[in-house]
């Protein structure tokens, strides 16, 4: 099966509601219709409505950056996945190690906000990656498989289709220092063996598996060539809409 390339920005706590609108209006001018290219914008909660009703069409996906797993209730500041999804997204980031380090999430939580979004057709993106204590100490298997094993808990084949993984080395995130081509691909092939094994044999061929972690037009397409790598997690670059444009017009041209 051949999986599609996907650019998708993760702005994080960026940019107002006005902000957000102007950035779509101006990005949807600006990518070409016809790109096979997947395309999420993962924008702040309170943006995610307003943006929806700016892009005409479905062509830019609409995602969150997280979520609670309750259905509802008195969890005061939180977000549920009903209300992620009425706002129009049809994706969310879940697990990204911001979240991990600051928010106090864990393998345990992050694996029942999987559950959640899939019980509410979101398409979770899920983010795993290692520290660069963890490199040094030669433990990146070790923490891949531990918070694959916790996102994914119980998840079958079909619930499968409709997730999304992202390597991003903790260490590469907003540093400057993107991995190199060859060990995001490592990673990568790491990622799709351990889904092969613990899921299903087919499922780590069809599983997009992305990159994060200081991916610019700079560096973009050394590690966008390789088959392994479907595309980018864009933190930084993806808050300018050249950049991002451009992020698309390299996965393109790979395709
Ligand atoms: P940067 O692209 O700013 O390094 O951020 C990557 C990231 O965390 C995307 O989720």
């Amino acid at each position: 099966m051949q999986r599609q390339k996907v650019i998708a920005g993760n702005w994080k706590m960026h940019k107002t509601v006005e902000e957000s609108t102007a950035f779509g209006k101006n990005f949807q001018n600006k990518i070409l219709e016809n790109s096979t290219v997947g395309i999420i914008l993962c924008a702040p909660f309170t943006s995610l409505f307003q943006i929806r009703e700016t892009l005409t069409g479905n062509r830019i996906g609409l995602g969150a950056q997280n979520m609670h797993w309750e259905e509802e209730g008195a969890f005061t500041g939180e977000i549920a996945p009903a209300m992620v999804k009425s706002a129009g997204c049809s994706y969310v980031i879940l697990g990204h190690s911001e979240r991990r380090q600051l928010f106090g999430e864990t393998n345990e939580t992050v694996g029942k906000k999987v559950e959640a979004a899939l019980r509410h057709e979101l398409k979770p993106i899920v983010c795993i990656g290692e520290t660069l204590e963890e490199r040094k100490d030669g433990k990146v298997e070790t923490v891949l498989d531990e918070q694959m094993r916790g996102a994914l808990d119980g998840i079958d084949t079909a619930q499968m289709q409709n997730v999304t993984i992202a390597y991003e080395p903790v260490w590469a995130i907003g540093t400057g220092v993107n991995a190199t081509p060859e060990q995001a691909v490592e990673a990568h092939q790491f990622v799709r063996g351990w889904l092969k094994e613990n899921i299903q044999d087919g499922i780590g061929q069809e599983t997009t598996v992305l990159y994060g972690g200081s991916m610019k037009p700079a560096n973009a397409e050394s590690l966008l060539r390789n088959a392994d790598i479907d595309g980018g997690l864009i933190g930084g670059a993806s808050l300018d809409v050249d950049k991002f444009t451009e992020l698309v017009a390299i996965a393109t041209e790979l395709s």
